[in-house]
């Protein structure tokens, strides 16, 4: 699909038809975290792809249980979505990276104002996103709160030095009417260009 039909297509879309995924197109979008760009190349992002009923209804419960996702009016969310990619950063690559010799300033690592880490979690789910609707699917994004994090990581064995920074799922795009309605994307215009994009000068 040319990206300029992709693109007007890109919505968080939070429920599913029941259909599964197969392996193959779950493979494709998944492995699209290798294309991603990282700071220095250091490849931070992690993916733990969750397909089997078991692992999906877990995600769901604990963020159901933190209050986060498909309050019962709402068409279900997670309940329905039958592929779940935990995205999640390695912090300690980007240290072990900016301390090599090309990218040391000195003898410090470089100090970036921004946390790169998380900058390239966002390029990886970017990807998902774009790669699902590229493969006819449809992905949404829920956030993932402190506590949940914690029992996620316990369920599933999450290595201790890999921060889960939001969950993405994936599939069969069905209609959330009521999720759209109550969405900040209903209730709130897109901000306009001139506000979003600056030319020359702020
Ligand atoms: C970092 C991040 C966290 C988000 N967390 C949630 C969330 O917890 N629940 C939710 O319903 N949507 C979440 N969203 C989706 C946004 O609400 C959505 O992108 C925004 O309303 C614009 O709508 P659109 O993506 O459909 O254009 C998140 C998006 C991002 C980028």
């Amino acid at each position: 699909m040319e990206f300029k039909e992709l693109l007007p297509r890109r919505r968080m879309v939070r429920h599913y038809r029941p259909e599964s995924v197969p392996l193959q197109v779950v493979q494709r979008i998944v492995e699209t975290v290798r294309r991603a760009p990282s700071a220095g190349y250091s490849q931070g992002q992690r993916l733990l792809v969750v397909t089997e009923e078991a692992g999906r209804a877990e995600i769901a419960r604990v963020l159901g249980a933190a209050g986060w996702t498909s309050p019962g009016e709402l068409e279900p969310w997670l309940e329905s979505a039958p592929v779940h990619v935990l995205v999640c950063t390695r912090e300690d690559d980007y240290h072990e990276r900016y301390l090599q010799p090309d990218k040391l300033a000195g003898a410090e690592e470089i100090d970036w104002p921004v946390p790169f880490w998380f900058v390239d979690a966002g390029a990886a789910l970017m990807l998902l996103l774009l790669a699902a609707i590229d493969e006819g699917l449809a992905a949404g994004l829920s956030g993932v709160p402190r506590d949940a994090a914690e029992e996620l990581r316990a369920s599933f064995g999450i290595a201790e030095d890999v921060t889960i920074v939001a969950l993405v799922t994936i599939g069969r795009a069905a209609p959330d009417p009521g999720w759209s309605a109550v969405t900040s994307r209903r209730t709130q215009p897109r901000r306009a260009a001139q506000e979003a994009v600056r030319w020359e000068r702020w």
